[in-house]
């Protein structure tokens, strides 16, 4: 029953509503009908303009520019996350725009669209206790700027926000003062990674402190908590943590096991001639064969100070002990990847794998995975390097890039694309062949055709809970998108991507 309430409240609460609807159109306008493609969405414009003009100045990109957006829904109901999904829309229905970015109040405003991903944990939901792993560097290494891990650690082994992920870590620095070991593991702490610094054995060399690092693992305070024990290099990263600890889940933990990858170039598997796990794609031993390790006499050496078991490299040190030793074998795991080719890595990351490790990313090819897997904060750990495919032809690969194929996708995207080298130049027919036992057939490099216009990632940001931003820019002078005798574009172009729950 309605309470008795004179004419004057009515008039006043009709009243109410109508501020309400008139100040936010959103309430009675655009919000019905097909909301996956109509939607005017106008995110945050503010917080738009600070950070990526911010962005675009450091990067010396602007301030006249070529500029779209999309902000994309990810709904996480897709049942397997496959290596290429079909949107059934256009990305930009609206053409790109002209616009000066120190000058605009607002950029134009992004549409709203949906994409179904596989629902996968973010990197705060991750509990990675029953993993340790051991990498041995130098302080220099550590703290260098072109060389230091921390920004890549900091995805891998915490939650994102301060917190361990339970993950633990031992830091073995060679040659270091006592004030560096401290230094080392209070930067550590201040991040919330959960490591052990040690000194490593200063009376060995390269390849014995390696094999040393299975004695730390194996003596450390933590071991009967631990399942899986991995030695890594310091440019080793693990894009998707609980992916590889499902992946590890089939190998029983109280079974001697020793699991890794090989390279992916048949030219040095046949030269070393040994099937030993390659140690930059992350080595993964178990607590019994830790034990058998650190029993035998890896690191004897003969008079004249070479090891018995005769190698220069720690990964096959270690091979050929147990090989020796032990009737222990490797379990290949081809997911994880070594990465050992040269050049434009592009081919390898828009391919649509989930390469359970990443490596060489700062030396034979330059790649930063750390801003790739901020977008892991919002649609989860297995949105990273995911790849939608649009009607008009663009194919995002999630982390890497956005890329415009304007004679249309007249190729097989399940190939990857030989856009890397061997570095090995010399021999041509090598080059051709020797990735293809691990990536199949590749197709050819679209560099120079004029088929292929892409937008790399510049920068990204965590902007609120599941929400994160991604930049993408394609430089005017970049060669590798142009044909032969076309004109270079006289801006250079800006996708934004946001990406909301
Ligand atoms: C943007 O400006 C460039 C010149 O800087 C011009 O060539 C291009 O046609 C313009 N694009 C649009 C969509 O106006
Ligand atoms: C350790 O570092 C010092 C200088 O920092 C150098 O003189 C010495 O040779 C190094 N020792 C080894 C074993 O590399
Ligand atoms: C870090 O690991 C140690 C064992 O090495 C454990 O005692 C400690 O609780 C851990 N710290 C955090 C913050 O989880
Ligand atoms: C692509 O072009 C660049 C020069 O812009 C060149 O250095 C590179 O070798 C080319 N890659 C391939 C696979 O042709």
């Amino acid at each position: 029953m309605l309470p008795r309430t004179p004419l004057h409240r009515w008039l006043a609460v009709a009243f109410f509503v109508l501020v309400i609807v008139w100040y936010h159109p959103n309430f009675s306008g655009s919000s019905i009908g097909d909301s996956s493609s109509t939607t005017g969405f106008s995110g945050n414009g503010v917080d738009d303009l600070t950070y990526v003009r911010k962005l675009l100045k450091d990067n010396k990109i602007g301030p006249e520019i070529e500029y779209a957006a999309r902000t994309i829904r990810y709904v996480p109901d897709a049942t397997q996350r496959k290596s290429i999904t079909e949107v059934n829309q256009n990305l930009f229905p609206q053409s790109f725009k002209n616009i000066t970015i120190s000058k605009n109040q607002n950029l134009p405003s992004s549409r709203l669209l949906d994409i179904h991903v596989k629902h996968s944990p973010r990197p705060d939901q991750v509990d990675a206790s029953d993993l340790i792993f051991g990498v041995s560097t130098t302080y220099d290494r550590f703290t260098n700027e072109g060389t230091s891990p921390m920004k890549e650690w900091v995805r891998w082994l915490t939650d994102g926000n301060g917190r361990t992920n339970g993950a633990g870590l031992i830091l073995a620095l060679f040659n270091t003062t006592e004030e560096n070991l401290g230094n080392a593991a209070k930067t550590l702490e201040s991040v919330g990674i959960n490591a052990t610094v040690v000194p490593s054995n200063l009376e060995l060399d390269m390849p014995g402190r390696y094999v040393d690092l299975v004695h730390m693992l194996y003596n450390h305070p933590t071991r009967n908590s631990r399942k899986y024990f991995v030695l890594i290099d310091d440019d080793t990263f693990f894009p998707y943590m609980n992916e590889f600890r499902n992946t590890l889940r089939q190998y029983d933990p109280t079974k001697p096991y020793y699991i890794g990858t090989f390279t992916e170039r048949v030219d040095w598997i046949l030269q070393n001639g040994a099937p030993f796990a390659y140690g930059g794609g992350g080595i993964v031993l178990t607590e019994p064969a830790c034990q058998k390790i650190v029993s035998l006499p890896c690191l004897e050496k003969k008079e004249d100070g070479s090891y018995v078991l005769a190698s220069d490299q720690g990964d096959r040190l270690l091979f050929n002990c147990l090989r020796e030793h032990t009737d222990i074998t490797l379990t290949y795991l081809p997911s994880l990847h070594q990465e050992d080719q040269f050049g434009d890595p592009s081919g390898f990351y828009e391919s649509g794998i989930q390469p359970l490790s990443l490596h060489h990313y700062k030396s034979w090819h330059h790649f930063n995975p750390d801003r790739m897997h901020v977008v892991a904060d919002a649609c989860g750990e297995s949105c990273v390097l995911q790849r939608f495919q649009f009607l008009d032809n663009y194919i995002i690969t999630n982390g890497f890039s956005v890329v415009h194929y304007p004679q249309g996708i007249d190729f097989d995207p399940l190939q990857v694309e030989g856009t890397f080298g061997s570095g090995n130049d010399g021999n041509p027919l090598l080059h051709e062949t020797v990735f293809s036992y691990s990536f199949g057939q590749l197709r050819k490099s679209m560099n120079h055709t004029g088929k292929k216009k892409g937008w790399e990632l510049l920068g990204a940001k965590k902007e609120g809970d599941g929400r994160v931003k991604q930049v993408y820019v394609k430089r005017r002078g970049e060669g590798r998108w142009l044909a032969e005798g076309e004109d270079a574009p006289l801006r250079d172009s800006i996708v934004v991507l946001t990406w909301i729950p």
